[in-house]
């Protein structure tokens, strides 16, 4: 009997993404993935700990394991990513029904210790922060129907801003060598990937340690030049980290989109300060200039965090300024959250949840204006999408994405998934833009 696996994914693209990569290795192994947990044999949960919330989420899923458990006493249940990392063998003494512990380095391993597991009924936990970063061999097929995918080119990070636990739970900054890289991208493209996001927590570091091998600027540079790769992307970029070399890349490259995503994470130098960011406001501002002067129309988006230890009103108001004067295309924002481990623990001056609530619905209404009003300019433009598929709301629509990543919606009866078309943008809205295809 074919054993069947079910995978829930929380947080970032590189949990996206290493559930991708469990899942080929599985399949490779024989197992069949499904989108149902009650048929599954297998439950993995791919775990967030970035903030409290996205913590809470995936325990309490965890917690409604048991009684799946209960029902079927040969359920295999495993607990993956960066609260595995966190919390270690304690979830096994807290969950009496889990089996695995999987730590986000230590995923490549999931086929063998299922085996180990079904074996032995033994409950495992593989946490090794500084496991080799492997590769393994690719599942045909698996990308069928999609026509974009991360590519995973880093793992970790050194930074250690003071509010994050992603250093703790992914451990140091490692590269992945160039060849693997290329290699992983002509393998998506021959499956139909048209559209490519790299992805690391601070890809301007990539083998920032290593003068001999290339930067992160010239690894962009070979990607280009793969055929059949329409579009490359990357995140995350560290204002602190941006070179010079990066920003010319946007001027000249053939595949590379006019989109950086930037997190900014304060318009306060204080707050940036006490966050360990490394740059300043007006360095901020002035790599946006130079990204802008490079790249006309260049979408910017960015990350902002308000509520943070000793922000004062001041510093508050100089984050609203910030997205005032830079005006970011959109801006994921959240509450400060107190996170094990972290820097910021220690900090005084403590704020209020009402208050860091007040704090981030005043700044995202004036976001939302500023987004509204960015999509609003682009009406009557001509753009090209890479199709993505039929749209979410139906009508005969299909969805696709901008160079600068905004969601097009655009009628159309024809199958045009992967393609891509130019459209004339008729209308913006908060969260899309609806387009008419361009005849020729
Ligand atoms: N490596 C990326 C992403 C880190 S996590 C980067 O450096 O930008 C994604 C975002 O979550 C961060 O940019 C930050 O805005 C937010 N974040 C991280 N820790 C947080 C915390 N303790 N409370 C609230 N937001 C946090
Ligand atoms: Fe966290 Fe800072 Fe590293 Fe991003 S750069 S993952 S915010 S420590
Ligand atoms: Fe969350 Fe881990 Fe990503 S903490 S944001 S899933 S790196």
């Amino acid at each position: 009997m074919t054993e069947l696996f079910y995978i829930k994914t929380f947080g970032c693209q590189m949990n996206k993404h290493d559930s991708d990569s469990m899942s080929q290795i599985l399949i490779n192994q024989g197992y069949r993935q499904t989108e149902s947990i009650k048929d599954a044999h297998i439950i993995l949960v791919n775990t967030c700990a970035v903030r409290e919330k996205a913590e809470e989420k995936a325990l309490s899923l965890i917690g409604r394991l048991s009684h799946l458990r209960t029902k079927k006493p040969n359920l295999i249940t495993g607990v993956i990513g960066c609260v595995a990392q966190e919390r270690g063998v304690n979830l096994l003494k807290h969950f009496p029904y889990l089996d695995l512990i999987l730590g986000p380095r230590n995923i490549y391993q999931i086929d063998k210790l299922l085996s180990q597991i079904k074996k032995e009924r033994e409950r495992i936990s593989s946490l090794d922060l500084a496991c080799e970063l492997t590769s393994f061999p690719k599942c045909n097929g698996y990308f069928k129907g999609r026509v974009t995918s991360f590519l995973k080119i880093m793992e970790g990070c050194d930074n250690f801003c003071t509010y994050c636990i992603v250093p703790f739970v992914r451990g140091r900054e490692t590269s992945l060598p160039a060849e693997k890289i290329i290699d992983e991208a002509k393998h998506l493209v021959s499956q139909g990937i048209k559209e490519i996001t790299l992805i690391g927590q601070n890809v301007n570091s990539y083998n920032v340690r290593d003068k001999a091998l290339p930067t992160f600027p010239g690894l962009l540079n070979e990607l280009d030049s793969i055929s059949g790769l329409e579009r490359l992307r990357f995140t995350t970029s560290h204002p602190k980290n941006l070179s010079d070399e990066l920003i010319d890349l946007f001027a000249g490259s053939k595949s590379l989109c006019a989109h950086m995503h930037l997190p900014v994470q304060s318009g306060s130098n204080n707050i940036l300060k006490l966050m360990s960011r490394g740059y300043t406001r007006d360095k901020y501002i002035d790599l946006i200039e130079r990204l802008r002067k490079t790249r006309p129309g260049i979408t910017i988006t960015s990350d902002m965090i308000v509520g943070f230890p000793g922000e004062t009103e001041k510093d508050f108001e100089d984050s609203l300024r910030l997205i005032d004067e830079i005006g970011f295309d959109n801006l994921f924002s959240f509450k400060y959250s107190e996170r094990p481990g972290i820097k910021a623990l220690e900090l005084p001056g403590k704020i209020g949840e009402n208050e860091k609530q007040r704090r981030l619905s005043i700044l995202q209404e004036r976001q939302r204006g500023i987004t509204l009003s960015k999509n609003r300019l682009l009406e009557g433009t001509i753009q090209e999408i890479l199709v993505e598929g039929p749209a979410k709301r139906g009508d005969n629509q299909l969805t696709g994405r901008t160079r600068g990543d905004k969601v097009v919606n655009f009628p159309s009866a024809n199958n045009l998934k992967g393609r891509l078309v130019m459209v004339r943008i008729v209308k913006g809205f908060q969260n899309s833009l609806l387009a008419e295809l361009v005849d020729g």
